[in-house]
């Protein structure tokens, strides 16, 4: 496998990148002349963003997986496709080849098709990080299923909501998942969750844990059982099911601003071209690289980077089944010395987590195979980014900070390793077909500097690159509202961003009311939600506030209705309620009770101040006067936690 678009010096990426604004078709049509195509587009990119409309490689047909796999068998059929390390290191590893992916998920294929999926119908995957959660996607992929996959932290009530948007029939799921020492019921959370939902034809069950599972007749199967049926049939090979460029390829659920998560779609194509083009470029990759992404495939990040943009360069992936501090805080340096890795791409979360080990668990890793350093997910501060250059990378490898969205399907802005200047804290330049501009609140271009040449405002992407998102599932008005509407044709990012005068970027975070913590996606809308279903609140604001690991915290101000009792007990009992209602990873770091919350005259929350009380700040907290009852802030200020 070679990649004749792969960047190899700076000047090169000005040329590209000059090439891909001033003539786009050309730019991405070359591109995409490498990859395999059943027929050949009539255009490449038609758009608008104010329906908005983006088509890319229009009336092209073609199959994802015959380019993630089929097109690798004659060169690279026993090249390691994945190399899968479990949870306990002293359980056996496993390598599957190109060849033997390609069998697998054929085989797999067949079992959704025997099960009676069929092309446009959704598939919701919960799985945790074993080889048949890629298996189970890629099969999805190959007969033109839309698969939906669902993180293993997510609660049956989470799972319920996303079956119901996405009117999933059928199901991927294990017996449970292993994450350092817990053993997750994935089946029995599933069980949960389709009380409400008895549309569903098919949950096909995997055995990962052992862990006992009710399965119901008629409805559930075994994984294993289904696969010695296909084999009995004698179905060996699956044919790839042929998909217009634009078929929707899959969603995936994520918070916004408001109470609801959105089904973010991406089509077949433009996604393929996307991920696999920043995969090659961002880590410069080289054949036989061994790649080590460290994010959990219900994310956007593992489908993109584990799964379909290193499967469609022919490189080798590596999937990490558990948790970096199990059995200890080595786990991720054993891993790296175990396979050779030679890039290593994780969260600015995990890397504070485990500089706080000290360096006591780096000591007798040798991490010399290690080329190229990648974090994702959030801001990463200089003090977390130096500590992985030196004692990770030791100061060898670049380190790419790859700043992009699920919305995005990839990379946006981010340096290439070794090609373009890396900078601590800074995502640096737009990718080749990227055109970003900040604005001000009115949507106009931001134009003045600050006294350091520093241009601030909100971030926007002012034409389609090809991962664009399509829609929100089932509803593209809400497609239009949240990203397009907030500012005319243009790509709304909701992240605040400032821009030296070279043209680099630094992301400094949300500036609508989601929340990231430890780089996952949390509105806080939907954690009010859940917590004002707890039967003793009243009403309840959250806000975010910086947290030393996971980069934010939690924050509830709660009005509770009980005046008896134990308030520790009722914020337990919160906590349970949030854990129910989304899952653990939204519960909050924090509860206040207050008496009221500080609103305007019109009944809206002022979350500035909260925020800012939250985050330790009691003198400045900007204008009250305009607050029904400004007595409500002196309350809040001195009862903070
Ligand atoms: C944040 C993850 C700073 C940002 C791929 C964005 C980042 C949100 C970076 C998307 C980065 C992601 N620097 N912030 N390098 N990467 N973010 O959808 O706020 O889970 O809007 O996609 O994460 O989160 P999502």
């Amino acid at each position: 496998m070679s990649y004749p678009y792969q960047i190899k010096s700076l000047e090169a990426y000005h040329e590209a990148y000059k090439q891909s604004v001033e003539t786009p078709d050309n730019f991405w049509g070359d591109i995409a002349s490498h990859f395999f195509w059943r027929r050949k587009w009539d255009s490449v990119l038609e758009w608008n963003f104010t329906e908005p409309k983006v088509e890319w490689f229009k009336g092209a047909r073609l199959n994802i997986t015959e380019n993630c796999l089929d097109r690798h068998l004659d060169t690279l059929a026993n090249r390691p496709a994945i190399i899968w390390e479990p949870n306990d290191p002293a359980e056996h590893h496993r390598v599957l080849t190109y060849k033997d992916l390609h069998y697998k998920v054929c085989q797999f294929a067949n079992v959704l098709k025997n099960n009676g999926v069929k092309k446009g119908d959704r598939v919701c995957i919960y799985m945790g990080m074993i080889p048949e959660l890629a298996i189970a996607v890629l099969a999805c992929a190959r007969i033109g299923a839309i698969h939906s996959v669902i993180f293993g932290g997510f609660s049956a009530q989470s799972i319920a909501d996303r079956l119901i948007d996405a009117n999933a029939e059928y199901i991927v799921t294990c017996d449970g998942a292993f994450r350092g020492q817990k053993d997750i019921p994935l089946k029995s959370v599933i069980d949960d969750a389709l009380i409400g939902c008895r549309f569903v034809k098919r949950v096909i069950v995997c055995t990962r844990t052992r862990t006992p599972v009710s399965m119901i007749k008629g409805r559930d199967v075994w994984w294993e059982d289904e696969i010695k049926k296909i084999e009995t049939l004698g179905m060996t090979t699956c044919p790839a099911e042929e998909m217009d460029a634009e078929d929707p390829l899959f969603i995936l659920y994520t918070s916004g601003s408001t109470g609801k998560p959105k089904g973010v779609v991406h089509a077949c194509a433009g996604y393929m071209i996307y991920t696999n083009y920043t995969f090659v470029n961002v880590f410069q990759y080289k054949p036989g690289d061994i790649h080590f992404c460290t994010a959990d495939i219900g994310w956007i990040t593992g489908h993109s980077y584990i799964v379909y943009g290193p499967l469609s360069a022919g490189a080798t992936t590596l999937m990490f089944e558990g948790v970096p501090t199990w059995p200890d805080a080595g786990r991720f340096w054993e891993i790296v010395d175990k396979y050779k890795v030679n890039i290593l791409y994780t969260a600015p979360t995990a890397i504070r987590s485990l500089m706080g080990f000290g360096l006591g668990p780096l000591q007798g890793k040798k991490l010399s195979s290690l080329k190229v350093l990648g974090t994702v997910g959030e801001p990463i501060n200089e003090e977390a980014w130096h500590w992985y250059d030196e004692h990770v990378g030791k100061k060898k490898c670049p380190i790419v900070d790859t700043w992009w969205q699920t919305e995005t399907g990839g990379m946006l802005i981010s340096n290439m390793a070794g090609i373009t200047p890396s900078r601590p804290g800074w995502a640096t330049l737009p990718l080749p077909g990227v055109q970003p501009l900040l604005v001000d609140e009115n949507g106009k271009e931001i134009t003045e500097a600050d006294e350091d040449g520093v241009f601030k405002g909100n971030l926007c992407i002012q034409a389609p690159w090809p991962a664009t998102i399509r829609t929100t599932y089932g509803d593209h008005e809400r497609c239009r509202k949240n990203y397009f509407s907030t500012y005319p044709n243009l790509y709304f990012t909701g992240d605040g961003a400032l821009k030296d005068k070279d043209g680099n970027y630094r992301i400094t975070g949300r500036v609508d009311d989601v929340l990231n913590v430890s780089g996952h996606r949390i509105g806080t809308a939907e954690v009010e939600n859940a917590i004002n279903m707890h039967a003793g609140v009243v009403e309840s604001a959250v806000v975010g506030y910086p947290h030393e690991i996971k980069g934010q915290g939690i924050y509830a101000y709660v009005i509770s209705q009980t005046t008896h009792g134990d308030e520790s007990l009722i914020r337990k009992d919160i906590l349970q309620t949030v854990t129910r209602i989304i899952g653990p990873i939204a519960k909050p770091d924090k509860i206040q009770f207050v008496k009221g919350l500080p609103k305007t005259r019109s009944g809206k929350i002022m979350r500035r101040i909260l925020r800012k009380i939250a985050e330790g700040e009691t003198e400045n907290l900007g204008d009250t006067s305009t607050l029904l009852d400004p007595g409500v802030v002196d309350d809040i200020k001195s009862g903070k936690v």
